[in-house]
């Protein structure tokens, strides 16, 4: 579990924040039935089936802490170590929303029940957007809590997708927050060759975060 964290576990400084970020993603795969960090897929995965979460994560991470040092450097006030944990574990729900062959509860538009992880029945995420009982921030939550993470880091796991938007983001949130979206608008598209075409209930029917933008041309 460790080395598949490595070499972005070390940006996290503190040695007990660093086994509470291992101790996360331990306790997130035996709930989700996985073996190795790198088997969990990413969200649109059957658009980009060689893209691990744990690649989103480390990719995350790099962003995210790239851009807490610079405002670091600028004099705000913020905790990095903060960022580097929350970003490499934003994700530490999904193992848990797309459980690994295991049975689920879930709703689309036409009903209930079927299979997550690589299983081939699970509906395609961009037709249908398939929830199990809660998202991936809120079991996010529950592992932060779970493996005793500091209240600032469970907050940006928790945070840092739709269901934050209810709250008031902390600074390091924010910016675990935004280093999630520039990676899938920036990184994805490169290793990808192409954009995540993605439509979910919650877009209210519009291809939603994943556009192309081109400065030069305006929105
Ligand atoms: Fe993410």
């Amino acid at each position: 579990m460790k080395e598949s964290l490595m070499p972005e576990l070390e940006l996290v400084s503190n040695a007990a924040l660093r086994q509470k970020v291992v101790d996360a993603w331990t306790l997130s795969c035996s709930m989700g039935g996985y073996k190795r960090l790198e088997d969990i897929p990413t969200e649109c995965f059957e658009q980009m089936p060689k893209i691990s979460n744990i690649d989103h994560q480390k990719g995350t991470a790099h962003i995210a802490v790239a851009m807490a040092r610079s405002l670091k450097d600028l004099g705000v006030q913020l905790n990095v170590d903060y960022v580097a944990a929350g970003a490499l574990c934003h994700d530490v729900g999904k193992p848990i929303e797309w459980r690994n062959g295991q049975r689920g509860i879930y709703s689309t538009a036409t009903g209930a029940g079927t299979f997550y992880g690589e299983n081939q029945k699970m509906p395609s995420f961009a037709k249908h957007s398939s929830f199990q009982i809660a998202r991936h921030p809120v079991w996010g939550f529950y592992v932060a809590v779970a493996v005793g993470m500091p209240d600032h880091v469970v907050h940006i796991i928790s945070a840092h997708s739709l269901e934050g938007q209810f709250l008031f983001r902390s600074r390091e949130a924010l910016i675990v927050k935004e280093s999630d979206e520039i990676w899938w608008e920036q990184v994805a598209y490169q290793v990808n060759g192409k954009w995540p075409d993605v439509e979910s209930p919650l877009s209210k029917g519009r291809v939603y975060r994943y556009r192309k933008l081109d400065w030069r041309k305006g929105r």
